[in-house]
């Protein structure tokens, strides 16, 4: 039994196999992360985690979850660099700790993705909901949330109508996705800049003391609510297969796209924080709310109707990424081949899309925003967590590989950015714990009963040649 073993670093059936244009440049794939980055976090969950856990100090929630995210974007960025194929940090580990780590960690990148798509969608909702009402239009009150029998909420139709058709969308083709996807970039950018422009003038700056009301752990429990804004630079090097020149054009990619994000969200958490006290933030549309406060109501429909249109391209980009994600773990055996086969018709995974968008749409419908973000962030910071620690393997046992890109100070940077994705990690809550360990053990034993038989690298590895 061998649970370790490693796939070969250029395996053929990646090289030969990649149908995929090489289109992509450096400027398409920061436009492609800003898209995958800016959604429900800042337009959503900062009113949450102002309210509830930083106070006024949001924006140093902010600036802690950016660090971190700084540091395991460096590792990504090396990885990417070295291993341009698709499947990003499932792909990595392969490489660097072998079959079984690869498995945990492609089985956490589904639950990432999936349930990040059904957490926007449910931010979208939120929204959505927001702009009817400025219509006067109100849906029935069990419709309109996740099951919560206290407020008679039942399901949460309009959340789950667009997972739907954003599903039916990816099954026709994404030819267009690209496209589509550079200009809501550029509406999204401009909403954020809107907001922030427009909102200064209405700051008071008695509204940022206390600036501390939850103290240093407020803060810490802040940083891993808003660390959910920041997800999505890492989807970025699941397009590897498609870049043009992926060693250069990942890493500014990947950095140019997390460093724009992050610029604006302290911008707009002090503002924020700064037009309404904190304490009435906890509202399902907060950025929009705070310019409806600050009796702007016509730039906050502006300003819905763009969060929208943006919170729109992430879900694109989360479901996009699951079912490439998918599509790789399945072409390499470890899940049934069904997931990788492709429609003739549109090439792409129809079936696989309409299962995936299924059981999106069964979580977004019942459970909460809150929790699906904070499973979402569990999940994507242990896999953080492993490529940081994968940068130095690698180093180790492939010293002679060509990198693109070299993350400085190794091991300090890398292991730096492990303790600040455990430390995150480890403020998110019990109840979110148990949730990642089910899910962990699921996954186990779908390997234990599946994936090791069926894996490619089984027994005589014939088939890889
Ligand atoms: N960062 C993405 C968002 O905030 C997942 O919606």
């Amino acid at each position: 039994m061998n649970l370790f073993r490693k796939k070969p670093l250029a395996a053929p059936q990646e090289i030969g196999a990649s149908k995929l244009s090489k289109t992509l440049g450096a400027f398409d794939l920061t436009a492609l992360g800003v898209g995958a980055i800016i959604g429900t976090g800042i337009f959503v969950m900062t009113g949450v985690a102002a309210a509830e856990h930083a106070g006024p100090a949001l924006v140093l929630s902010f600036v802690i979850a950016g660090l971190a995210c700084v540091l395991s974007a460096l590792c990504y960025s090396e990885f990417a660099s070295t291993i341009p194929v698709s499947g990003s940090a499932y792909a990595y580990s392969y490489v660097a700790f072998g079959e079984l780590l690869a498995w945990i960690l492609g089985w956490d990148l589904v639950l990432e993705y999936g349930v990040a798509a059904a957490a926007v969608s449910s931010g979208w909702s939120g929204y959505f909901q927001g702009l009817l009402e400025g219509f006067g239009v109100h849906l029935p009150t069990a419709l309109s949330g996740a099951y919560n029998a206290d407020e008679g909420t039942f399901i949460n139709l309009p959340a789950v109508v667009i997972i739907l058709l954003i599903s039916s969308l990816l099954t026709r083709g994404v030819k267009e996705t690209a496209r589509f996807n550079e200009v809501i970039v550029v509406v999204k950018i401009a909403v954020v800049l809107l907001f922030i422009f427009t909102g200064i003038f209405y700051v008071k700056p008695e509204n940022w003391t206390p600036f501390m009301p939850f103290g240093f752990h407020g803060i810490m429990n802040g940083a891993a609510t808003v660390f959910f804004a920041y997800i999505g630079f890492d989807a970025l090097s699941t397009a590897a297969e498609e870049v043009k020149r992926p060693q250069r054009d990942l890493p500014i990619g990947i950095i140019s796209s997390l460093a724009i994000c992050t610029v604006l969200y302290i911008a707009v958490s002090l503002v924020l924080t700064g037009i309404v006290p904190y304490r009435s933030l906890n509202v399902s549309d907060p950025v929009s709310f705070a310019l409806r406060f600050a009796g702007q109501d016509m730039i906050a429909g502006l300003i819905s109707v763009g969060a929208i249109a943006g919170m729109t391209t992430v879900l694109l980009v989360m479901l996009f990424g699951q079912t490439r994600l998918l599509f790789a773990i399945s072409r390499d055996g470890l899940l049934p081949k069904a997931l990788s086969r492709v429609s003739s018709k549109t090439h792409t995974p129809v079936r696989s899309t309409w299962m995936v968008g299924g059981v999106i749409a069964v979580l977004t419908g019942f459970v909460p925003l809150d929790r699906l973000a904070n499973l979402t962030s569990i999940g994507t910071l242990f896999a953080f967590l492993v490529v940081s620690l994968g940068v130095i393997v690698l180093r180790r046992t492939q010293p002679g590989l060509k990198r693109g890109f070299t993350v400085p100070w190794v091991p300090a940077i890398p292991l730096l950015s492990a303790a600040a994705c455990a430390y995150l990690m480890y403020n998110l809550g019990k109840e979110t714990w148990i949730g990642f360990f089910i899910w962990l053990v699921v996954g186990l034993m779908i390997y234990a009963l599946y994936g090791y038989r069926s894996s490619l690298l089984n027994g005589d590895d014939s088939r890889l040649k």
